[in-house]
């Protein structure tokens, strides 16, 4: 196989990586993103097997370990991807990007004790300089990717009792202090390996990696976590073309480079979409304050009525906004929802679905699961779009939504002040169902749940929605 056809094969299956990007833009066309996504990968893997029976000589004992690696990792990857829950996905891919990272910082330690196996120089050379600074950068961004990705795995399930993986930031006096020292510090050794290829310079400068990956992250805290999730993500890409530069191998290059720059532009829309900078939630501390506003222990009462009373309602409507939740996704009522929507466009009312960017616990988890459900991409409508309607929509029914809706935003001062929320207090009649009173993931009271033309309605949301459904007439 000729060096030609290696790089032309690469570049087709960078080409498939980018219109993968583009396909799952929008839910239309994110099953052809999903194909091209898999074409690529196929193509990459096949040509770097072939690759590597080509540099042994046909002999290739190398590859029963490769494909030992390929059937177990693809396994367990197909097996959790297969079982997981939608509401677990963000853990998912938290681990995931944990262990692109740890493979980063392996590779790189299997190219520092053997460079001539990758080809790098012949037996018994040093490794030159400039691929010396790319290992080290490769292997230091892939440990502070693994523990990061830890911490944010542990924060996301919320079921550890281990403090760093609590919810709550965790903050101590001269953080920010120390975690400059430990980046000065690791530059220092960055340089030392560069100047003297020695182990025990890449060494410190991984575990300087681990350690500072878990001071990032733990004082992020709760509504912070999907902006840390895509930022990690952005991390494994970069991680990924740092040891491309070192192995001079395109396809990682090119594939870790799409990875950084999509996880960080998402990153950047999301701190929009929460109107938050960047660097702001980088240095963490929000969640928290968040969750101790809601202490404030006051008691009030709320309105609240049954399914017969909403079907009451939305008989008098002629116009409906639907705001899910991350609720809606814990009770799996997407499809019950459909089934209202169906029935109350049978009467001639208007239905429309109303998405904030980060409704429920991922990138467009409410868009996954309207989609799942065949909801028409017609009826979805997103927080831009569909906000100057609220104040002619005659009902908002809020399906296990809480933080996104909540104006609390809009009030100077308050720990989410400045975000965007879809503006469903304007509607003329809100009803909302979730279990109980308790708050949304951001820890805050909702003022819009005692407002007076608010209606309560208690219960799991898809019990709730099939009642509903049997009592509109
Ligand atoms: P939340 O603010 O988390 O509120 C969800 C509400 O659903 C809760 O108040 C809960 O109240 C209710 N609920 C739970 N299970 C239910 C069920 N079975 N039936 C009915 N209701 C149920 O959700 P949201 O408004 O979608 O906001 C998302 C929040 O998550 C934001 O703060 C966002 O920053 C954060 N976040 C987002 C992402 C992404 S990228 N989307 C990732 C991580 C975190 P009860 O317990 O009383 O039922």
């Amino acid at each position: 196989m000729s060096m030609n056809l290696v790089v032309l094969l690469y570049l087709v299956a960078s080409v498939c990586f980018i219109q993968a990007l583009k396909g799952l833009s929008h839910p239309t066309t994110s099953i052809r993103g999903n194909v091209f996504g898999m074409t690529g990968m196929a193509i990459a893997v096949l040509t770097t097997a072939a690759l590597i029976v080509e540099l042994s000589g046909g002999k290739a004992q190398g590859m029963v370990y490769v494909l030992g690696g390929l059937v177990v990792g693809g396994g367990v990857g197909a097996y959790m991807a297969k079982k997981v829950e939608m509401t677990k996905m963000p853990e998912l891919v938290a681990f995931m990007h944990s262990m692109i990272g740890l493979a980063a910082v392996c590779i790189a330690v299997a190219v520092v004790a053997e460079p001539w196996a990758f080809g790098i120089v012949t037996r018994g050379e040093g490794i030159p300089g400039g691929n010396r600074i790319e290992l080290a950068l490769g292997a230091f961004i892939g440990a502070v990717t693994f523990s990061g990705s830890v911490i944010a795995f542990g924060k996301l399930s919320g079921k550890y009792k281990f403090r760093l993986f609590q919810g709550a930031p965790v903050t101590f006096a001269g953080q920010h202090k120390l975690n400059l020292v430990l980046g000065l510090a690791t530059a220092f050794f960055v340089f030392g390996f560069w100047h003297s290829q020695s182990w025990i310079d890449i060494v410190l400068v991984i575990a300087l990696g681990f350690i500072l990956g878990v001071l990032i992250i733990i004082p992020i805290g709760g509504a912070d976590m999907p902006v840390v999730v895509s930022m990690l993500n952005s991390y494994s890409g970069w991680a990924a073309a740092g040891i491309g530069f070192s192995l001079n191998n395109p396809m990682l290059i090119i594939a870790g480079s799409l990875v950084g720059s999509s996880g960080a532009i998402l990153s950047y829309i999301m701190c929009k979409a929460m109107n938050r900078s960047f660097i702001s939630v980088i240095l963490g501390g929000f969640g928290g304050e968040a969750g101790a506003a809601a202490t404030s222990g006051v008691q009030r009462t709320a309105k609240s009525g049954s399914a017969d009373d909403v079907a009451f309602i939305l008989g008098n409507a002629e116009t409906v906004v639907i705001v899910p939740g991350y609720g809606l996704a814990v009770a799996r009522a997407q499809h019950a929802v459909k089934e209202l929507a169906h029935k109350l466009g049978e009467k001639g009312i208007t239905v429309k679905y109303a998405i904030h960017p980060v409704a429920g616990r991922m990138p467009g988890h409410m868009n996954v699961l309207l989609a799942e459900a065949e909801v028409p991409y017609d009826q979805v409508f997103e927080m831009e779009d569909i906000n100057g309607e609220f104040g002619q929509a005659d009902v908002a029914i809020v399906l296990g939504a809480n933080d996104v809706v909540n104006p609390l935003a809009l009030q100077k001062g308050s720990p989410i002040y400045g975000m965007p929320i879809l503006e469903a207090y304007k509607a003329k009649t809100v009803i909302v169902n979730k279990r109980s009173m308790a708050a949304g993931y951001a820890g805050l009271d909702n003022e819009l749940f005692y407002m007076d033309k608010t209606m309560m309605v208690f219960g799991d949301a898809k019990k709730v929605v099939e009642d509903i459904t049997k009592a509109v007439e």
